[in-house]
């Protein structure tokens, strides 16, 4: 594993949204790299940034055209160099986002694949030799080449599958994983991987990490085998480099080399009873159950203790913001719970300030719902927020239009804004061992549809109780512990007499045990 991720904090950077610094209203590697001081004081010292390679942007970037060549509209390679370098000065490190499923359908390995002559690039894709609906349920473009034949797509239909094989091929057109094109394909991600790692990057996020095998692989043992085809390539020559997987499923990232994974939105409903079902555990309405999380939480905990991590974002640029049906006292407490979690949290630009979700908005580069949690950066109360000094009407996507708009510039005025608790917490992390990536976990305190919910954080020298109560209610319970004293809080302090719990309404402490 990558030894820097045992007290890593992550921020991920939309860059399309974070700084413009040519007046395109466009984000660009000079904005972030003008930003990383602020990332850093906010207590992250590692960054995740989406796809900024070279892209029609159907799908926002993860649509590539040219892996190796970054897009022009965010700089040149040589400017991502210096961002690296700016980043490693401050000790921090960034991870680039590997899109190794598909490609845009305008890449030029398509376009040799779409001819009718056989060529190097005919087996890139997964096609099969009829212009038939696709069998296997996959989703598929048709009727647009001279080759006769259909061709399987992973997400939209302008991104066609890259083809890995299939388990247990066995109709004319599926090749079998080990099969000499499926390995070129295979041999291209690892060569564009070192390019980048070659320059400075520190990893990688995979994106749809689990699905480059082809159909029915109940087990994933064949994407299992593929990824640690791909880890051992890696790692021998980078063994720094860390691997965050969007898959959902430790037990089987973790098993394929993944450093670590996303506890995500798809999947069992873990990590949406959280924040974003119709009773979220966290919100002051207190009408969740922290089990739903807890049981699946721990089944993965388990499974990957001392191998990987799990990762739980406060969002991404895929699904609603944090902020939407919470005020900030609400979000303090999301706050205080996300970084006092094992594994490496991930911060969604913006969210530290509380940036709103814009319902409603017009659609950007194939975003639909999702463009509402990727409006530009909220810095100060200058135009466009600070964002850019382009014309409003030029901007990426329109800015949050309400004056009242939460900025980086007024809570850095306020002690209590949710901004310096969220560097509070994260100094907190940064301070105790047993509260950063590999402390173990005990949930002590986790009952069906109850408040508060508690757990404690230990590794050999130092043992922290976390006790939780998002609902607007006070609340109490009985541990095991008779007292202890508090050694940081949130809002208000809880307390523990005689191992009776006294924890009042959105509030969260953290006792030194
Ligand atoms: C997951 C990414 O996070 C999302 O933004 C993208 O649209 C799909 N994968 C397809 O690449
Ligand atoms: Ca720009």
């Amino acid at each position: 594993m990558a030894d820097w991720l045992s007290n890593a904090i992550f921020y991920e950077v939309y860059p399309q949204s974070f700084q413009d610094t040519n007046a395109d209203g466009i984000g660009d590697f000079k904005g972030i790299i003008k930003r990383l001081d602020y990332i850093k004081e906010l207590g992250c010292n590692a960054i995740w940034m989406n796809p900024c390679y070279d892209s029609p942007f159907m799908d926002a970037g993860y649509d590539v055209t040219d892996y190796y060549k970054v897009a022009p509209r965010y700089g040149t390679n040589e400017d991502l160099k210096e961002l690296f370098d700016e980043i490693h000065k401050r000790e921090m490190h960034i991870l680039l986002d590997l899109v190794p499923g598909h490609t845009s359908y305008q890449h030029k390995w398509f376009k040799e694949s779409m001819k009718a002559e056989k060529n190097e690039y005919t087996n890139r894709y997964i096609w099969t030799n009829s212009i038939d609906e696709f069998p296997e349920c996959l989703h598929s473009i048709r009727g647009f080449s001279d080759r006769f034949g259909t061709c399987a797509v992973n997400f939209y239909s302008l991104q066609p599958a890259l083809n890995y094989g299939y388990v247990n091929a066995n109709k004319d057109y599926q090749l079998s994983p080990e099969h000499e094109d499926c390995m070129k394909t295979r041999q291209e991600f690892i060569d564009i991987m070192k390019f980048w790692l070659s320059m400075g990057c520190d990893g990688f996020r995979v994106d749809m990490a689990g699905s480059l095998i082809k159909k029915d692989d109940e087990h994933s043992t064949e994407n299992i085998k593929l990824w640690n085809y791909f880890m051992d390539a890696i790692k021998t020559e980078y063994p720094d480099a860390a691997m965050v997987s969007e898959w959902g499923e430790p037990k089987k990232s973790i098993a394929g080399g993944f450093d670590m994974d996303f506890l995500l939105h798809f999947g069992p409903a873990g990590y949406t009873s959280l924040f974003r079902s119709e009773t979220p555990y966290f919100s002051k309405e207190g009408k969740g159950d922290i089990r739903v999380f807890v049981e699946q939480y721990k089944d993965f905990y388990q499974a990957s203790k001392g191998k990987g991590y799990i990762c739980i974002p406060s969002g991404n640029h895929d699904m609603q913001r944090l902020s939407k049906g919470r005020d900030m006292d609400e979000l303090k407490i999301c706050f205080a719970f996300l970084l006092s979690m094992p594994g490496v949290p991930f911060i969604y630009y913006g969210d530290e300030i509380g940036m709103k979700y814009l319902d409603n908005i017009t659609s950007k580069e194939g975003g639909y719902y999702r463009t509402g949690a990727r409006t530009p950066m909220q810095w100060n109360s200058s135009v466009n927020a600070g964002f850019s000094t382009g014309t409003p009407d030029s901007m990426y996507i329109m800015l949050d239009p309400d004056k009242e708009r939460p900025t980086v510039e007024k809570q850095e005025k306020d002690e209590w804004s949710l901004l310096n608790e969220v560097r509070r917490l994260n100094n907190l992390r940064m301070k105790h061992k047993a509260l950063q990536s590999d402390g173990e976990i005990e949930f002590v305190y986790s009952e069906k549809n109850t408040y508060p919910f508690a757990y404690i954080r230990r590794n050999e020298n130092e043992k922290i109780l976390v006790v939780i109560n998002p609902s607007g209610k006070d609340e109490s319970c009985t541990l095991n512990i008779k007292e202890a004293n508090v050694l940081y809080y949130v809002q208000k302090a809880a307390e523990l007499n005689q191992g009776k719990l006294s924890v009042p309404a959105c509030s969260a402490t953290f006792f030194q045990l």
